[in-house]
């Protein structure tokens, strides 16, 4: 089954409003006309840039989302933003759990379960980012760590609503590191994910949602990752943190995406 492919980045703690400007106008002399409309790619800027983002993406192809987000709509919660803020700023993604908000900011997926719904409710696509940690590796429990994550994010979401989430598999040991896990110790998380969704949601919801990977991803390692017949996309982090970088990885999922299509044929 053919699925979008995705070109994600968040940019975390990177970016004012004048660089996401910047980096747009960019972006865009770099895709030249590029059509990008068989494929999702997003930039995932701080909540100060998203307005900026919101103008100077605007009919590039590229969408814009956010890094994180609070689970209710509205009320006391000093600091936070929410869903109908996101989308009124024409947000179309979110990431949730992102290993460094699990890390320094005591998420947990059960939080994690309240957002993505609250995600949906107003439209924005949420990046589910699940992942074992360096410890979980040593014990031996990468699958049960990625079993109890997913179970936990996604608990009570009907079938039909699965494919609307995105999941982004980002082994908490690779992101900000020296490399990715390697071709195939992913293509193995992925099957064994998208295994897991056919047991919980029937081999059509499973075949239809995206499994993306992410994790010190980079030019040089992309092609093979982005190869692998169940990534159907890469979340980047530094790799794209210059226009020329993003351009590259969309180039690069692009590329994939059609030898995937033409091997199918
Ligand atoms: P990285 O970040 O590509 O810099 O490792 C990935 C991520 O945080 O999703």
């Amino acid at each position: 089954m053919s699925r979008r492919p995705v070109a994600g980045t968040g940019w975390k703690m990177n970016h004012t409003a004048s660089d996401a400007r910047a980096y747009a106008a960019r972006l865009r002399e770099l895709l030249d006309g590029r059509d990008l409309s068989g494929l999702d790619a997003f930039v995932l800027p701080p909540f100060t840039a998203l307005a900026a983002a919101q103008d100077s993406f605007a009919g590039s192809g590229v969408l814009h989302g956010a890094q994180n987000m609070h689970w209710e709509e509205r009320g006391n919660w000093t600091g936070e933003i929410s869903a109908p803020m996101l989308a009124e700023l024409g947000c179309r993604v979110v990431a949730l759990a992102h290993s460094e908000r699990l890390q320094h900011f005591a998420e947990n997926y059960a939080l994690v379960r309240r957002k993505l719904e609250a995600a949906l409710r107003f439209g924005i696509t949420p990046v589910l980012c699940l992942g074992e940690t360096a410890e979980d590796r040593a014990n031996g429990r990468v699958d049960a760590a990625l079993r109890e994550q997913v179970a936990t994010a996604l608990a009570g979401l009907t079938a039909a609503r699965v494919p609307d989430v995105i999941l982004a598999y980002e082994p908490r040991w690779a992101i900000g590191g020296a490399e990715a896990a390697s071709p195939d110790y992913v293509a193995e998380r992925h099957s064994g994910l998208r295994a897991r969704l056919v047991e919980d949601y029937g081999p059509e919801a499973a075949g239809r949602t995206r499994i993306i990977y992410g994790g010190s991803v980079t030019p040089a390692n992309g092609p093979a990752l982005a190869a692998l017949p169940d990534v159907d996309g890469l979340f980047v982090g530094r790799a794209a943190w210059t226009p020329e970088g993003f351009a590259e990885i969309i180039a690069i999922v692009a590329q994939a995406a059609k030898d995937k299509k033409e091997s199918r044929t």
